[in-house]
């Protein structure tokens, strides 16, 4: 239990009131509109996260990777969505997972990997569950609600005995946009695209009875819910610059951070250097196509205060140049010492918190507990 002060450099900081106060906010806009919500633990791959998540009344969760499917699974958490596409050399680790007792939902948008299922499925006398990926946005993968491609992939799955469980959809391409009149459209149109595909699955004779759709963005933007029956969102348990930029957080939400030292500096340039680089933030540079470009972070002083116009403009592996936008800022060295500790708010939380072995969650009275995460597929 070391104090915030006390901690090595660099390090992935939680501010668990802040991440506490995030999954607050979200679960009580869905119970408000009046659906399920099944948080992607993708984003911290961390299971005291998860547990916050699902102690505030999450249903479930949805992974990225089976690896995610087993940590958690064993666990105890055992209502789990993987939503990537099954492909035929994953279906082993999804039986295994079945076998043990893991209620796992797998998706495929396609009808040979629902051929694939079907018949590794009948071959291992496993009925899956499978929900069919929509795609409401053209934003990456999944049928468009109108395509025929929808009933026939359905009917791949119940003529080889496998489950129609529902449809998933994720309007990816509310990232593009900052303003909320756009997440509006995006929100709806999610919504719009899943609740017709179920529709017409129901009218073809399927039950379908899960409607699922979310992102961070459309999840806190969406008006109205009908018919869809939960919300999946990631990454708004930490928040980031991209999600400050798109205009559903400020920078007082965000829950991530590097704790970093500074190391030297470059007085003419204006530069201070610490020792947080690209390996402690990740490379993602998601806010330089935005209206705010924050480089690779926000500096903020160790406890928590944004530094206005100060980012982490450069990385290197291990080292990071952390200047003043426009004006270079002469007097850096008086300002921010060698020794001096900052937190560097990240452009992207998944990416940032993939970086580390494990995270320091920081409580309230500044001591820290370390929280691990976990890695691979
Ligand atoms: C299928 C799916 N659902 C939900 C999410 C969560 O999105 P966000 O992190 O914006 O909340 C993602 C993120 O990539 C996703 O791929």
């Amino acid at each position: 239990m070391a104090h915030i002060h006390e901690l090595g450099t660099p390090a992935a900081l939680i501010d668990t009131q802040r991440m506490q106060r995030n999954i607050e906010r979200m679960q009580k806009r869905m119970h408000s509109l009046g659906v399920g919500f099944r948080p992607h633990v993708k984003t911290t791959k961390c299971l005291p996260v998860a547990r916050a998540q699902l102690a505030a009344g999450a249903q479930g969760i949805t992974v990225s990777t089976l690896k995610e499917a087993e940590q958690f699974f064993a666990a105890g958490m055992d209502d789990i969505l993987y939503a990537v596409g099954m492909v035929a050399g994953k279906l082993d680790q999804a039986l295994a997972l079945r076998q043990r007792g893991c209620d796992l939902k797998i998706i495929t948008d396609n009808a040979a990997a629902a051929q694939e299922i079907g018949r590794f499925g009948q071959r291992h006398g496993m009925v899956f569950e499978v929900w069919i990926e929509i795609d409401t946005d053209s934003h990456r993968s999944g049928i468009q609600p109108e395509e025929e491609a929808l009933l026939e992939v359905a009917r791949t799955l119940q003529d080889t005995g496998m489950r129609v469980g529902g449809v998933i959809a994720h309007a990816g391409s509310s990232y593009d946009h900052d303003s909320h009149a756009a997440l509006l459209a995006i929100a709806q149109q999610e919504r719009d695209g899943a609740v017709r595909a179920a529709q017409r699955l129901r009218e073809a004779g399927f039950a379908c009875p899960v409607v699922s759709i979310g992102s961070t963005p459309t999840a806190l933007t969406a008006q109205q819910l009908q018919g869809v029956t939960e919300v999946r969102a990631g990454v708004y348990v930490f928040f980031d610059l991209v999600m400050h930029n798109i205009g559903v957080c400020s920078t007082d939400d965000i829950a991530l951070s590097v704790l970093t030292t500074v190391i030297g500096h470059q007085q003419e340039k204006g530069w201070a250097i610490v020792d947080a680089g690209w390996m402690a933030m990740s490379r993602d540079r998601g806010t330089q196509k935005q209206k705010h470009d924050f480089g690779f972070g926000q500096a903020c002083t160790e406890d928590g205060t944004v530094l206005p116009g100060y980012i982490l403009s450069g990385a290197n592996q291990e080292h990071g140049i952390l200047s003043r936008i426009g004006e270079p800022d002469h007097g850096i060295a008086q300002r921010l010492p060698v020794g001096t500790r900052l937190r560097i708010l990240p452009n992207h939380a998944c990416a940032t918190g993939a970086q580390h072995p494990q995270y320091q969650a920081v409580l309230p009275d500044g001591s820290t507990e370390a929280w691990p995460r976990f890695y691979g597929w």
